[in-house]
This record gives structure tokens, sequence and C-alpha cells, in this order.
């Protein structure tokens, strides 16, 4: 059920791709109350709109079956934006023409302003570079509206009529890429009359939402003791009241050391007693010993968590036909990832999106309060509830816990080439940095799409310009190698043993390696905090790898990033002396047959590798 919209708030109806969320995320750091709705929402309720933002999306506004929006929204006398696709609709509903573009512009662009004065681009440089991601263009501009920046390639690159305060702009002002895109968006988030975000106010919002969603039903709550399913679970709780709410925390075997003891006495501290925690890791570590391939992982172990959770809510006599629903916390990256926004590709399916979910939200079962939100949003909430700082600013760690995290083969994965000129002009390149591919694949995203690829490794001996060569590389290699994804410096040797990779037992995920990684997890997490580092750094997957220099050996990756929100990210390289301190740690660790004999440090941005390694 669509709930009504906040009384001015400013509207982004949404036309697909990942734009609107970016928008609407973006006008909340700017003060404003957005949300968003689909583009065919009626006019009738869009009434009580401060302003309208129309997004971008993938489509052509003359194509039958487009996306449009209600034409009578253009009379309410409220700002409107038209962003890309938003900008052309505004031309083809207002009496403009538009057609495919003779260039179509990609990537950043240079535009002029040609009139300073319209109040969008006020006190802007004229000359500006903007990020352009468009096939069509505006040809003939609607009665009314005149030019205000054009590219050599585009003359309509934006367009104003100030007298009804109806804008269009053919380029991508949400991103970071277009430097003056939040000063634009500003100016118009300030021609709108538009109610004030604030974290109080959201909440309430929120909780209003979630009123209407859930009616008189009850929610059992999946949760897992990270910030967005604690957020979740308490704004149910505070919402509906605590007995119409029951958490379930799923011991799946995949956890990090000492987790599940924490998560039960953060909850209690946070007097929600409504908590069932499940063992359930005998089954998924069954399930799981067969499983190789990262995607297939993913989907067991997410259909291992609605299996669990629903033998759990039977026990308990709590069924759906009984009115109760699924809780999740999440957030907006993981719909994105999953393809669950109309035109994303699909780089890995998230725990919470697997088939038996989608099904269930096709139902009207499921609750996801916080699923528009990014992280920023959602730890703003967290405080506002009165969640604990430490709790609220715990690095992210995704729902497969280590499930993505143990890389699973049972045999080196050979590199392959499409022709012998690829190979070899690829093995030039390997033996000119003494490089070595490692015989595993990992998971990597690229012009929006996901790539499968290995992973290179550098080491600083025998690397021309050691260290920072590494670097270097992993900026370049992925962009020019189609074989690799990341680019990884071995910490623990300063050239590659003489010795071949050796593969141990099934190499798939068992309960040894399970225990192995979360050892080494645990000695990387205390160093960091000791090194007064872990506030500096978005997250750190350790991620363990099938292979050694001996019998049993296994090899460990380090990957601590920065970033905002988890869409793009960058490698944080660490100093040498921390480097060294952790890998010497790590090399001394052993589990039952397994020990570590190799370090690397992953020193990829996002894209072209993703967080995880899976
Ligand atoms: P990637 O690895 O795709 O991850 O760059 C982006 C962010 O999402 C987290 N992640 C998940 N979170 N369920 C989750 O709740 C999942 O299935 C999942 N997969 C990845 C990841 O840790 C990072 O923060």
């Amino acid at each position: 059920m669509e709930a009504g919209i906040h009384p001015k708030s400013i509207v982004i109806l949404d036309f697909g791709g990942q734009y609107a969320h970016l928008i609407a995320n973006r006008v909340r750091r700017l003060g404003a109350f957005s949300e968003i709705r689909p583009p065919e929402t009626p006019v009738s309720q869009l009434k009580d709109a401060a302003g309208i933002i129309l997004s971008g999306g993938p489509q052509s506004v003359y194509e039958t079956g487009s996306p449009q929006a209600d034409p009578a929204i253009l009379q309410l006398g409220i700002p409107v934006l038209g962003l890309c696709y938003g900008h052309q609709w505004l031309a083809h509903a207002l009496g403009g023409t538009v057609k495919p573009a003779i260039v179509k512009e990609y990537g950043h662009t240079d535009v002029t302003v040609v009139a300073t004065d319209t109040p969008l681009f006020h006190k802007l440089p004229e000359c500006q570079s903007v990020w352009m991601s468009h096939g069509d263009e505006i040809a003939v501009l609607p009665p009314g509206f005149r030019t205000v920046a054009s590219s050599a390639d585009c003359a309509n690159a934006a367009m104003a009529d100030d007298a009804r305060r109806i804008y269009g702009i053919q380029f991508h002002i949400e991103v970071t890429h277009t430097p003056h895109g939040m000063e634009i968006l500003k100016r118009f988030v300030g021609l709108c009359d538009h109610a004030a975000w604030s974290v109080e106010s959201f909440a309430a919002h929120v909780g209003a939402d979630v009123k209407t969603r859930v009616g008189d039903r009850k929610v059992f709550m999946l949760v897992s003791g990270g910030v967005d399913s604690t957020v979740a679970f308490t704004l149910l709780s505070e919402t509906l009241g605590p007995d119409r709410v029951q958490g379930l925390l799923v011991d799946t075997g995949l956890m990090r050391k000492d987790e599940v003891r924490q998560i039960q006495s953060a909850l209690a501290r946070l007097k929600l007693p409504n908590l069932h925690v499940e063992d359930a890791s005998l089954l998924f570590l069954d399930r799981l010993q067969h499983a190789y391939d990262p995607e297939e992982k993913r989907r067991i172990i997410g259909d291992t968590f609605i299996d669990v959770q629903r033998t759990v809510s039977e026990r308990m006599g709590l069924r759906m036909e009984d009115g109760w629903m699924l809780g999740q916390g999440t957030i907006y990256p993981d719909t994105i990832e999953t393809g669950g926004t109309k035109h994303a590709d699909h780089i890995k399916t998230h725990h919470n999106r697997v088939e038996a979910i989608a099904r269930m939200i096709e139902r009207g079962l499921v609750i996801e309060p916080v699923k528009e939100l990014y992280k920023d949003e959602v730890r703003m909430l967290g405080e506002e509830l009165g969640l604990p700082h430490d709790l609220v600013w715990r690095h992210p760690f995704p729902g497969p816990g280590l499930g993505v995290r143990i890389l699973c083969a049972k045999e080196p994965v050979p590199v392959t080439y499409p022709d012998d000129a690829t190979k070899a002009k690829t093995e030039a390149f390997l033996a000119e940095h003494a490089a070595i591919p490692l015989p595993v694949l990992t998971v990597g995203v690229q012009g929006d799409g996901r790539t499968y690829r290995h992973p290179l490794a550098v080491f600083s001996g025998t690397s021309p310009a050691g260290n920072a060569d590494a670097l270097a590389l992993a900026r370049s290699v992925p962009n020019a190698y189609r074989q690799f994804s990341r680019v990884v410096l071995c910490t623990s040797h300063d050239r590659m043993p003489a010795t071949p990779f050796v593969f141990t037992g099934s190499g798939a995920i068992t309960r040894e390696r399970a225990d192995l990684l979360r050892e080494a997890d645990a000695v990387v997490d205390a160093e960091m905090r000791a090194a007064g580092l872990y506030n500096d750094i978005w997250q750190f997957p350790v991620v363990i790898l099938p292979f050694g220099l001996a019998i049993g050996g296994q090899s460990i990756v380090l990957r601590p990033i920065r970033s905002t929100d988890a869409m793009t990210a960058d490698a944080l390289p660490l100093g040498d002396e921390l480097l060294q301190r952790i890998t010497q740690r790590l090399l001394g660790l052993k589990h039952g047959d397994f020990s570590i004999d190799m370090v690397f440090h992953d020193l990829t941005s996002k894209p072209p590798a993703t967080i995880e390694w899976e």
C-alpha cells in the first residue's frame, strides 16, 4: 500500500535506474524532506508537495510504453525540475521535440551556461564540467522555455521557464562527477517551500509509514546485530509496541568471533526483549559443503535463513495466515546490487533478496522500514532512536557473513584467454612486473555490470617500483587486462616462493576454515582498534583463500576500504609497520589441519572490484 506524502516534501518521481534514490538522499542532505514515488502517481496525491523532481531513466520518451508522469503536475504551480529523462519528458509533455542525439554523450562533458541569470545557475561558473549519459536530446524547446546551457554536442543541455519555475537539465547533477551539481540542486531546493528534514520528523514519518503498511498484523523480524536490522527492529518495536514484534537471530556458523553473544547482550541492553536465538550452524554448513560458486552460496544462505525462520515461526506458532509478516533491515544499496530496481544489472544476490523473499514481497508479506535509505541515514536514525554509539558505527557486515569471505575452489582455476595475441600480451606484462595471477576467481563490477575474474598478486621485492607500483597497477590493470579484477600486494613474502600453490581438502566452506578465518578477523579487528584506525574506515573484510604454500596452507586477504555509501569505495593502503605486525600475527595462526602461510593486501577500488570478494 502506498502511504500519502509528507506535507511539503519534495517528491522525486522515479523514471528508473538508481538515480531517484541518489537524488532523494542529496535533497535530504540539503535539509529538505524528500520522498520517492512512481512516475505515474496521480496529481491528486501530489497536491501537498513543495516541489517535484523528475529523475533520469533509461528509456526514450517517444517510445510507446515508456514511463510517463501525469501532465497535470505541471499545473500545480510548484517548482519542477527534470533531470536527463525527466528533462526530456518535460519537453515532450509541454510541446517541444525530443529525438535521438546525433552524438550520444557518456561521461565527462563541458557545458557553457548561456543564461547565468536563471536561479539554478546563478553565480555558478559559465563553463562547467558535468556528467552526461544520454542517447536522446531536446531538438526543439517547448513554448515559454529558453536555453540555459549547451555543450558542443547538445544544444539544450539545460532549459528554463523561469515564470512557471519549470527547469530541465540533461546532465546528472546528483552524481559527484558533476562538481557543481549539489550547488544547482541546492538552488532548486531553495525555490521550494519545503518541510525541513530532521531526523525526528523523519523517524516519525517512517513510523507512520510502518503503521500503514503493517496495519493490525505482527512482525517476525530477522536481526543480524548490524545497524540496519537493529534500527529496523527498534523502529518496529517502538511503533507497533514490543508485543507485536518478535526478533529472530540466526546463528549461521558464519558469524564473527563471539558475535552472537555480543549481539544478545547489546539487544538486551536496548530492552528489546523479544529476541529468539536459533543455532542453525549445522544446517547452514551442511547445505554449503558442496557449494563453490558465489551466487550459489548466496542463494543457499538466503534460502536457509527463510527455512529457519519458517521452522522457528511454526514452532512458536507465528503463522502468516494468523497475521504475521516478515521484517528485514534491507537498505537501498542491497536492492540495487540484486538488480532490485527496474534497470540495474545483477551484481550480487543480497541475502534479503533471494527468490523466496521476492515472492513474499509480491504478496505484501514483508516489511522493510529502512529500505529507501543509505547507511548514513540509517545511522542518523539509529542515533535518534537512542541506539549505542558503538552499535550505530559498527562496520557493515554482510548478511551471508563469512560465507562470502571464505573463497571456495577444489583445485587451481587457470587463467583463460580469448586468443593467442591477448595471451602473449598479458604474459609479457606479467613477466615484466613479476606478477602472479591467483588461482581463484572474485567478483567485480565494471560499467555497472558484474565481472568474475582473477586477482593479480604483486611482490614488493620483484616489482620495479615496489609498493607504489602495486597501487598504480591496481588502478590500471583491471581496465587494461580483462582477466583480472583486482590487484593485491603480498605482505608475507617479498617475492613469489618457488613452490606452487597447494590446495588442501574439499576447498569448500567448513567449520574449520570458518574458525580459522574468525581468528584472523579478530586479530585484524583488534589491531585496527589498537591503532586508532577503526573509525577511519568504512569496513574491513578479511578473506580466506583455499590455498597456501604447504599442505593445509591457506591465504588471507586484507581489504580495508573507505566509502560513504558502499556504492563506490577506495582501498585504504595500510602503513608498513601495521601491515607487518598484522601479517606476522596472522602467519602464526593454526586451526586443526589448517594454517595461514600467505597474506595479501587488496589495493583495488570499487569499481572495478567490489568491497567483498564474492
Ligand atoms: P560489495 O561487495 O558488493 O558490497 O561492494 C557492498 C556492501 O554490501 C554488503 N553486502 C551485503 N549486505 N547482504 C547484506 O546485508 C548481502 O548479501 C550483502 N552482500 C554484500 C557489503 O559488505 C558492503 O558493505
